[in-house]
């Protein structure tokens, strides 16, 4: 397919100011550009008195006409934020809302563009996939990790992947990320996932800086594209593990190097029917516009656009002057949680032995030798009713987010018992 003129110019600014970036994009990236098409005609003219660009139906002054059962329940809300299109890129007050709370995370967000919304955290990753991720390439990521790359990476982008395992004794493997890349030749994409699903485990700030390390050395010769799965940044229970973002020691590394952080609110603002993730750019700013510009060519295509009602509501929840106590509140639940299971998985058993945890909202069981977790999990399900989910063939997940604390032993008890009756 030839390449529209419109795209031409985006990869040939992109050649200019960032020849990495662009070597490193995708086929369909390169193809990719927001056109000059409604919505960008619709901003132009959003200041004109009469407006016959959109098809949003308005009383012609530019306001909504709810229907009445939404108008009730809504009626609080501004109607235009409630009820009308979102920007394609998302709207610029969740941006900047969401930009400030990186900010004041760490510094070395001022330098990052404020990325684009999308429609939540999994569509921000599957984004990033569709820009950098060529169809065939090999994914790179620690042996424990969220089923759904396998479809975003695997089925919809054809790729392969390289699993190393995640712990070296009781930290993450840092020698086992670098023997992966040493073993690829070529470009390269690592997944990254802290604090992770499944494992909970979130690195010291001594890996945080020696994966970088790895990463950054990795990029000397060849595109190293990062994929920072952050969606459930802050959930950390020890003094010991992190809680920054992998993805601010990753910037300004080497041109090489190409880190893209997906995050949102689904599990930090415990707002998960929202739908509202982001995907932000550690590249140069005049790279990062052409990357948001590519981006709302995805999210035209596909979702259409972010959701708008959604993006308003955490917009107030982030600027709230309660929400940073909120959060801490939300974490101190949690970690009440996380406690009991740790005490209550840590106590001695033939059964399984427990993944080094201190985050999140799950923990990993190894079972012991001869137990196949899928027949466990069924027995609990119909003997004891408990659901738990299983990771291959040894490991059960439990998710101790969604459990109140009086049912943290009972859940280890009868996991115990099913084991012991196997
Ligand atoms: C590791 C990880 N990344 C991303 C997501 C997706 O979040 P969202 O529901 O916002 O798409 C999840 C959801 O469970 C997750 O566990």
């Amino acid at each position: 397919m030839k390449l529209h003129p419109e795209a031409q110019d985006r990869n040939a600014r992109l050649a200019a100011t960032a020849p990495q970036v662009l070597e490193a994009l995708s086929p369909l990236a390169r193809r990719a550009f927001f056109p000059k098409g409604i919505p960008f005609q619709a901003g132009q003219a959003a200041g004109c008195a009469i407006n016959a660009t959109i098809g949003q139906i308005t009383d012609g002054e530019g306001n909504p006409l709810p229907l009445a059962k939404l108008g009730e329940l809504l009626g609080h809300l501004p109607a235009k934020d409630a009820f009308l299109y979102s920007p394609i890129g998302g709207r610029m007050r969740a941006k900047e809302a969401w930009h400030a709370k990186l900010l004041k995370e760490d510094p070395r967000m001022e330098g990052v563009g404020l990325g684009v919304v999308s429609a939540g955290i999994c569509h921000a990753i599957s984004m990033a996939a569709e820009l950098f991720f060529h169809p065939g390439d090999t994914l790179i990521l620690p042996d424990l990790y969220w089923d759904n790359y396998e479809q975003i990476f695997g089925i919809r982008l054809e790729g392969d992947f390289v699993r190393f395992p995640f712990y070296e004794g009781s930290g993450f493997n840092v020698a086992g990320l670098k023997a992966a890349l040493d073993a690829q030749p070529g470009r390269a994409h690592v997944l990254l996932n802290f604090p992770s699903n499944p494992s909970g485990y979130s690195p010291t700030p001594a890996e945080l800086e020696a994966i970088a390390g790895v990463l950054t050395e990795a990029a000397a010769e060849r595109s190293v594209v990062v994929y920072c799965d952050d969606a459930y940044h802050g959930l950390v229970f020890e003094e010991v593990a992190s809680s920054k973002s992998l993805f601010f020691s990753l910037l300004g590394k080497h041109p090489n190097l190409i880190p893209l952080k997906c995050d949102g609110v689904t599990k930090e603002l415990s707002f998960f029917g929202s739908r509202v993730g982001f995907l932000t750019f550690g590249v140069a700013k005049d790279a990062e516009a052409i990357l948001v510009d590519k981006s709302m060519s995805l999210i035209r295509s596909g979702v259409g656009s972010p959701v708008g009602l959604s993006q308003y509501l955490i917009e107030e929840e982030l600027l709230d002057p309660r929400h940073d106590a909120e959060f801490e509140r939300l974490r101190g639940i949690l970690e009440g949680r996380y406690r009991l299971l740790k005490a209550a998985v840590s106590r001695p058993t033939p059964q399984w032995t427990v993944f080094p945890f201190n985050a999140g909202c799950f923990c990993l069981l190894e079972l012991r030798e001869g137990l196949d977790a899928e027949a466990v999990r069924q027995r609990l399900i119909t003997e004891e009713r408990v659901g738990v989910v299983n990771h291959g063939p040894r490991c059960l997940r439990l998710a101790f987010c969604s459990l109140k604390d009086e049912a943290i032993v009972p859940l280890v008890d009868a996991i115990e018992r099913v084991c012991g009756k196997m």
